[in-house]
């Protein structure tokens, strides 16, 4: 392709935009220079702050590990051998977020952004060894201080800032509008909405409600300028880029308001296990053919109906693994409506009153997530609740059933030594029903459901523990091939898997990040990049796997309406 005058219009500019600060900002004498400047930086740009210093914290500062631990949820990358900010920045306020972002981009820092710390990779607050030449140095802006949750039940809305976890909103939801609303995302009551709605978001109210990113109507994003936009002022590009394009790529998302939807009084659920008998054949082909009846009717099933099924390993005596299949089952309305439902889609289950319990929606998000034995909703509020562990995860979509080979081989691997455990989830209804390029979340009609691979564990990282475990998953992932989605194989960008591509500091690029791009986005990574291009050409927020720019002629492709 040949440059054109407005690309070459637009390089200049780029570069006119990152000149008049490098020179003279990137040669600090070491940490202590760099601190220093930061903080009259944030001093003169958010005068409001009294006090930048319990902003601003340096390695060197007594402060700065405790601070940086707080939220990694994924051990592997809480070593001190994992690479760490030059800065990490804690803003109280907007305007100091602001005031962050801009001093980031004077000084030449890249900004990586956390909010509950959950990324399966951790890239809201590591870069991922060796160090590129010429790699700039970065800084973690966490707005896990940036929360609260302010209910609007009559318009059925909620505004939520990105440091809320998914356990505050569903909880203040419920309280706010006496149980009459909720709001459909995931399951992990501790994942902060400031990734999670980044991502996409799913849980077991998308078959009806699609995914939280879905039903977003408004966002304020400080962007790599430091200024804060709303949807109005960020036009439409960015503001469908927001949804579901992966967070750390298009700025700070510094709230979300949320459409929230209606939910029966009574909600219902189930669990209903199966566990597999040593050398029971007849009963392992029984439960491999009610899997697969299972999977041709679960994404077809009415929307107000989810059915999950989990594959896990069971500690039965001492070195004695048997795989236990469980359904888990959400219904949008009572029992007895449940188990006629059940009884006429898949008899073969034989879901009876006694498997099924009947509570409010509020109650059914602590069940999902674990906590079956009545538990009050507080719960919910516990930013604890989840252990921090060592974990690998990889995921996968099915355009059709696993065939018997597949199910057996899977719940072989299940019991394998260093063993992990395999979610599979419907999608159909709403998540099919969504056009592919409403949202960058591409996997939408003919994507019957979503497969889910984990392991974790507690030895340690980096050892042979480690790699035994990785190995496992790795080596699920590879069984399964002939049986998932292709051309692209799929993936998922809140589930973020490092093993299908990298970026690379300082050779960046849209061609290479495609291999990897159109896997998390299909078409859409096109669009993303030319958001990118427009939002951030300097890459302000860059990390591993975040959207790289891509230049093209007409701006106006990407959405957003340019009056240069
Ligand atoms: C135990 C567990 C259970 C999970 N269950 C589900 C589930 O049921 N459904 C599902 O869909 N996902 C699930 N996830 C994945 C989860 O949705 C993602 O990891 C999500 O991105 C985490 O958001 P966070 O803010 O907690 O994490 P962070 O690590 O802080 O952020 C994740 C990503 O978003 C970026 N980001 C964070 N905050 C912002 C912001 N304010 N503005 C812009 N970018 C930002 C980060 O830079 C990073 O790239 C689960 C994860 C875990 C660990
Ligand atoms: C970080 O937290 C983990 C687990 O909570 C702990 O093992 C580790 O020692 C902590 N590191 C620091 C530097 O606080
Ligand atoms: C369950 O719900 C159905 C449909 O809303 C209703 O007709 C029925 O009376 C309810 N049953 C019980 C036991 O509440």
């Amino acid at each position: 392709m040949q440059p054109s005058f407005a690309h070459l219009c637009l390089l200049l500019l780029v570069f006119l935009l990152v000149w008049p600060c490098s020179p003279q900002e990137q040669e600090h004498d070491g940490d202590g220079a760099l601190h220093e400047s930061f903080l009259r930086c944030v001093a003169s740009l958010s005068p409001a702050t009294t006090d930048p210093s319990r902003l601003v914290h340096a390695p060197s500062e007594a402060s700065y590990p405790s601070l940086l631990n707080a939220t990694i949820q994924n051990l592997r990358f809480a070593s001190p051998r994992t690479p760490r900010p030059a800065l990490l920045l804690t803003p109280a306020t907007v305007a100091d977020a602001r005031a962050c972002v801009a001093c980031c981009r004077r000084h030449g820092l890249t900004v990586r952004v956390r909010s509950g710390g959950h990324d399966y990779e951790g890239l809201s607050y590591r870069s991922v060894p060796p160090r590129a030449a010429g790699a700039r140095p970065f800084a973690v802006v966490d707005v896990a201080a940036l929360g609260g949750v302010r209910v609007d039940a009559a318009r059925r809305e909620a505004r939520v800032g990105p440091g809320a976890t998914l356990g505050e909103l569903y909880y203040a939801v419920a309280r706010d509008s006496g149980g009459s609303l909720g709001f459909p995302a995931g399951i992990c009551p501790t994942v902060c909405v400031g990734g999670h709605v980044s991502g996409g978001g799913f849980g077991p109210m998308m078959r009806k409600h699609g995914l939280a990113a879905d039903n977003v109507v408004d966002a304020e994003v400080v962007d790599a300028e430091g200024r804060l936009l709303d949807r109005a002022a960020m036009g439409e590009g960015l503001f469908w880029a927001l949804r579901g394009g992966g967070g750390g790529s298009f700025g700070v998302v510094v709230s979300w308001t949320v459409r929230l939807v209606p939910v029966p009084p009574v909600v219902s659920t189930f669990n209903v296990r199966r566990l597999l008998r040593r050398g029971d054949r007849r009963q392992a082909e029984s439960t491999v053919r009610l899997l697969t009846k299972w999977q041709r009717v679960a994404h077809a099933l009415p929307d107000d109906l989810f059915v999950k099924a989990a594959i896990e390993p069971k500690l039965d005596a001492p070195g004695e693994r048997r795989p236990l299949v469980t359904f888990k089952s959400l219904f949008l309305g009572n029992c007895s409506s449940m188990v006629a439902e059940m009884s006429t889609h898949l008899p073969e289950l034989g879901v009876t009153p006694s498997d099924c319990r009947d509570m409010s929606w509020i109650q059914s998000m602590l069940y999902f997530y674990g906590y079956t034995d009545g538990q009050p909703a507080e719960v919910l509020l516990d930013r604890t609740l989840q252990p921090k562990e060592y974990y690998k995860v990889k995921l996968d979509y099915l355009t059709s059933p696993i065939p018997a080979a597949g199910l057996r081989g899977l719940l072989a691997r299940i019991v394998e030594d260093g063993g992990g455990s395999i979610d599979i989830d419907p999608q159909g209804g709403a998540m099919g029903a969504t056009p592919e390029s409403a949202t960058p979340y591409a996997h939408r009609r003919g994507y019957l459901y979503n497969v889910q691979y984990f392991v974790k564990w507690h030895g340690g990282a980096g050892g042979e523990e480690e790699e035994g475990h990785l190995g496992w998953v790795r080596g699920v992932h590879g069984f399964m091939a002939p049986y998932v989605s292709s051309g692209p194989r799929a993936a998922y960008v809140n589930f973020r898997d490092l093993d299908l591509g990298m970026n690379v500091e300082g050779e960046t690029s849209y061609e290479k990040a495609r291999a990897w791009g159109e896997v998390y986005f299909r078409g859409n990574f096109r669009r993303l990049a030319m958001v990118k291009a427009e939002v951030d050409p300097e890459q302000v927020f860059w990390s591993e796997q975040s959207i790289p720019p891509l230049f093209v002629e007409r701006q106006s492709e990407s959405g957003l309406v340019s009056d240069t």
